[in-house]
């Protein structure tokens, strides 16, 4: 094994440059096109971290190289955890981001309790031992969308501690505080620490 690759489990490169530059710049990172593969990875667990485990299990697997996967999802507490791993597709309309917010806000009509989370997950295999960093922002979800940033379910979440939704932040400010970038920091620090 080259211990100095990192491929990220990725087939999408504008995603890989820019968890790279979140990880510091300190590490070059490889993506799945880099190292030839172009298969569908699989994504059948039912969980976040299962997922992401599947994701990262499969590249060491095949490739036999450090490497890292990436899951993403909304856990609604009034939902019982929905959208949580199904959130690319809930509305099963094309992964389109409207529909599924609109969902979401179909099915938490008249729901008072409206706590959720986004979760981040990332599975590691480093010199052939499997990690798990989490990141975790927790919020709630409003009875409209408000703001035009972001993506996803940005427009109808609000952070715990905001007036405002993801999609009424700028990048940088919803960047300091989101999952995504909380999984990656410990991401970052890990490999950091170990290099
Ligand atoms: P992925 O695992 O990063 O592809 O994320 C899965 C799905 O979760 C995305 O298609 C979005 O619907 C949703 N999602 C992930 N991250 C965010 C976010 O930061 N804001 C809003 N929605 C997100």
């Amino acid at each position: 094994m080259n211990t100095n690759q990192l491929v990220f489990a990725s087939a999408n490169p504008n995603k890989v440059k820019e968890v790279e530059s979140k990880l510091g710049g300190a590490f070059p990172l490889l993506g799945l096109l880099d190292i030839g593969c172009h298969d569908e990875l699989p994504e059948t667990t039912g969980t976040i971290p299962g997922n992401a485990q599947q994701k990262a299990s499969y590249v060491f697997n095949t490739y036999n190289v450090n490497c890292f996967a990436d899951d993403t999802g909304l856990e609604i507490d009034a939902l019982l955890g929905e959208p949580g791993v199904n959130s690319a597709d809930y509305a099963l309309a094309n992964r389109n981001a409207e529909a599924n917010m609109l969902l979401v806000l179909k099915k938490m009509q008249g729901i008072e309790q409206r706590t959720a989370r986004f979760r981040t997950s990332i599975c590691l295999f480093w010199n052939g031992e499997k990690h798990l960093f989490e990141g975790v922002v927790e919020g709630q979800i409003l009875l409209a969308p408000a703001g035009s940033g972001g993506f996803g379910y940005d427009p109808i979440f609000q952070p715990l501690g905001f007036e405002r939704t993801f999609a009424q932040m700028d990048m940088s400010e919803k960047n300091a505080i989101s999952h995504r970038a909380k999984a990656i920091a410990l991401l970052r620090d890990f490999i950091l620490n170990r290099s």
